[in-house]
């Protein structure tokens, strides 16, 4: 495990960028993953204007995503989903050769997408990059505190803490989301570079816990510390504890 600390967002966003493009140039079939929330904002901005002024070829590459919530889907503001779409694919002037996302709307139809996001993953896999964001709590994707760390893609359950952070990406409204979709820690730990991204001093003491910590499933992003090629790329206030 590795630890690089940037000056600010924009360079570790600059930084993550470097990493994704350069597996990209090692194998330009490869399969990547990109997470939600508001920390990988920065980096797709960057990739997508490097695969719009040419620097970055993604028409070989397979994009899957890596969590969503139960309930909404593609159509809905704050869904991972409609976030993929609107910040990478549709900016994106040339498009990946193919993807998978999912639609968390589709309730029926929640154990069908698992199995499918599960086998896209064995196709074209492992995964070259995985790219993270850290929640509050630890998770990594949706594997939450207790999360069976052999599992897949499943279906899980929000903590406390996940339910009170997720207003911030519904413009501050509450919405009855319940439980989540995410690719399991098997998954992740199969992935050949793992680049868990923090940023800000919120991230602070959860960065430093999990990567100083013991490693235990309480506490999910400290199983990044068993990754054999993981790189947590912080920017110094997410880095202020270490
Ligand atoms: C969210 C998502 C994760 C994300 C994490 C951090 O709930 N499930 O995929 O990485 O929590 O989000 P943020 O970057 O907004 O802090």
């Amino acid at each position: 495990m590795r630890v690089v600390v940037e000056k600010d967002y924009e360079a570790m966003s600059r930084c993550a960028t470097d990493l994704v493009q350069k597996a990209i140039e090692k194998d330009p079939q490869c399969l990547v993953s990109f997470p939600g929330g508001d920390t990988p904002v920065g980096m797709l901005r960057e990739f997508v204007s490097r695969v719009n002024s040419g620097m970055i070829d993604p028409t070989g590459v397979k994009f899957v995503q890596l969590d969503d919530w139960v309930g909404i889907g593609p159509q809905d503001e704050g869904s991972c989903s409609h976030f993929v779409n609107t910040q990478l694919l549709t900016p994106m002037h040339r498009p990946f050769a193919d993807k998978f996302l999912f639609d968390g709307s589709r309730i029926a139809a929640i154990d069908c997408q698992l199995k499918e996001q599960d086998a896209f993953i064995r196709r074209y896999g492992p995964i070259a990059v995985e790219v993270l964001g850290i929640g509050m709590n630890g998770h990594l994707g949706f594997n939450e505190n207790g999360v069976d760390f052999s599992l897949r893609s499943h279906r899980t359950p929000l903590s406390a803490v996940t339910k009170a952070v997720q207003k911030k990406y519904f413009g501050g409204r509450e919405l009855p989301l319940a439980e989540g979709i995410t690719q399991g820690i098997a998954q992740i730990m199969e992935s050949e570079l793992v680049i868990l991204l923090a940023s800000g001093v919120q991230k602070a003491e959860i960065v430093f816990k999990a990567i100083t910590g013991p490693v235990t499933n309480e506490l999910p992003a400290s199983i990044l510390q068993k990754h054999p090629n993981c790189i947590w790329l912080l920017d110094q206030d997410a880095a202020g504890l270490l």
